[in-house]
C-alpha cells in the first residue's frame, strides 16, 4: 500500500456463508495489514482462523512484530491471534477494555499478553503513530477503528467493510462495491443505526486519505462510502415498498402480482421477493431505505408460512427504518396469519396500513381491496414527502 503498510490478508472466494446466516454471493476477504514504523513493528488484525496458514505464510520474512492490534474480538479478524502470538512470542496485543474478555474467552489469549488502550490514545512506532478510537458496534461492542495521521490512513474493522472477494486492493467497480457495503451494512451495521451515526461523526475529526476495512476492497476515496454510510444512517427514505411474500399454490402469488401493478399504477416502486427462491442479503439491502413492508403470506397450520415468519424476525432483528406495514394473503379455513406476523416485528416500530386477506383463490373483492391498500400506500408516501403530489413538480 505504501512505503510502511503492506496488506497482509486472505481472499475467501469460495465461503457462501457468514455465521452459518448471511448468504455471502461474492466470496469475501479478511484484510491484515503490517506497519512498519522505524522503531515497531505492528500487525493489524489477523484473519479467519481457516486462512491462518495464509497470513503466517506472508509473515516468512517478518522476523518481530511488537504489537498486534485487535480492533474486533469477533474471529474472522482475531482468530490467528493464537498463531501469532505463537510465531512471535515478542508480541503484545492492543485492543479495548472491552475486548480483553472477549480474546480471552473465545481464543484462550494468555491475559499478560493483552494491553488494553483507553479512546484516543496514541502509541508511537517511532515514524508512524497509531491512534486508537473507541467505535462500539461496528459489529460488536467492543470495537475500535485506528488512525495513523502520517499517512491519513483509517483502518477501520468491520466498519465500512464489503463481503467481496476480488483482487482489486482498492475500490474499481464502484456500483458492485456499493452494493455488497450496502449489504454489510444491512446484515451487520443497521440494527444498530443510531450509534453507527454517531461513530461516523466521530471519525468527521480526522483527515482522511485512505480507508482501509477489514473486509473488502479499500477506499481511496474515502467520501464513496462515508456519504453512503450517512444517508443508511440518516432518516432519508425512498419510494419503495418491499414485498417478500410466499405462495404456495398461486393465490398469495395472484394478489402479490395485482399490488405490484396497482402501486406501479400510482407511481410506487416495489421490490418483491419471493422467499421460496430470495437471496436474504437482497430483502435485507431493500429495507435500508423502504419506508413500507407489504408480507405476503398463505396461511398454514393457522399461522403464517414459516419462511414468512423467518423473514419476519429477521427483518425485526435488523430494524430498518420502516414506517408502514402491511399483511396480504389467502387461506383455507382460517387462522391468524396477519396477527402473527403483525406480533413478530415489534421492533419495527410502524403503523399497520392494512390487510387483505382471501378465502382460496382472490376475486373481483379482493382486487378492489388491494387497490385500496395501493392508494393508503401511496397516500402515505405522500405524506412522509417520497411520493410527488399530483400537480408538485418537487423531486420524488
Ligand atoms: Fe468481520 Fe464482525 O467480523
Amino acid at each position: 500500500m505504501t512505503d510502511s503498510v503492506t496488506w497482509m490478508g486472505a481472499i475467501d472466494w469460495d465461503r457462501r456463508l457468514f455465521d452459518a446466516l448471511i448468504p455471502l454471493p461474492d466470496g469475501t476477504s479478511y484484510n491484515a495489514y503490517l506497519i512498519r514504523g522505524s522503531e515497531k513493528t505492528v500487525l493489524l488484525d489477523t484473519v479467519d482462523p481457516t486462512k491462518a496458514e495464509v497470513l503466517l505464510r506472508q509473515l516468512q520474512d517478518v522476523r518481530s512484530i511488537d504489537y498486534i492490534v485487535s480492533h474486533h474480538a469477533e474471529q474472522d479478524h482475531s482468530g490467528a491471534i493464537p498463531d501469532v502470538l505463537e510465531r512471535y512470542p515478542e508480541a503484545r496485543v492492543i485492543t479495548t477494555p472491552k475486548a480483553k474478555p472477549m480474546l480471552i474467552d473465545l481464543l484462550g489469549i494468555d491475559e499478560d499478553r493483552i494491553i488494553t488502550v483507553e479512546d484516543g490514545s496514541t502509541i508511537s512506532l517511532g515514524d508512524r503513530t497509531l491512534t486508537f478510537i473507541h467505535t462500539p458496534w461496528v459489529h460488536w461492542p467492543e470495537t475500535m477503528v485506528t488512525y495513523m495521521p502520517e499517512e491519513r490512513i483509517l483502518f477501520s474493522g468491520d466498519f465500512f467493510g464489503s463481503h467481496l472477494a476480488t483482487t482489486d486492493l482498492y475500490v474499481t467497480d464502484g456500483a458492485r462495491v456499493l452494493e455488497a457495503a450496502k449489504r454489510y451494512y444491512a446484515e451487520i451495521m443497521m440494527p444498530f443505526r443510531t450509534i453507527i451515526a454517531k461513530n461516523l461523526a466521530k471519525l468527521e475529526q480526522f483527515d482522511i486519505r485512505t480507508i482501509a476495512p477489514s473486509h473488502g476492497p479499500l477506499y481511496d476515496q474515502p467520501s464513496f462510502i462515508v456519504d453512503a454510510y450517512k444517508a443508511w444512517t440518516s432518516d432519508h427514505l425512498t419510494n419503495i415498498v418491499v414485498l417478500p411474500y410466499i405462495s404456495m399454490h398461486g393465490s398469495t402469488g395472484t394478489m402479490v402480482t395485482h399490488l405490484i401493478g396497482a402501486l406501479a399504477e400510482r407511481g410506487v416502486m416495489v421490490e418483491p421477493f419471493d422467499l421460496a427462491v430470495t437471496d436474504i442479503g437482497k430483502l435485507a439491502i431493500a429495507l435500508v431505505d423502504a419506508p413500507t413492508i407489504v408480507v405476503g403470506t398463505p396461511t398454514v397450520l393457522g399461522g403464517p408460512h414459516p419462511s414468512v415468519t423467518y423473514a419476519a424476525t429477521l427483518a425485526n432483528a435488523l430494524r430498518p427504518k420502516t414506517r408502514f406495514a402491511a399483511v396480504i394473503g389467502s387461506y383455507g379455513w382460517g387462522g391468524k396469519a396477519v396477527e402473527t406476523v403483525v406480533g413478530s416485528i415489534p421492533n419495527l416500530k410502524v403503523e399497520v396500513v392494512g390487510s387483505v386477506l382471501c378465502k382460496g383463490t382472490p376475486g373481483k373483492d379482493e382486487f378492489v381491496a388491494l387497490d385500496g391498500l395501493a392508494d393508503t400506500i401511496a397516500g402515505k408516501h405522500r405524506e412522509i414527502g417520497v411520493l410527488e403530489v399530483a400537480g408538485d413538480e418537487g423531486d420524488v
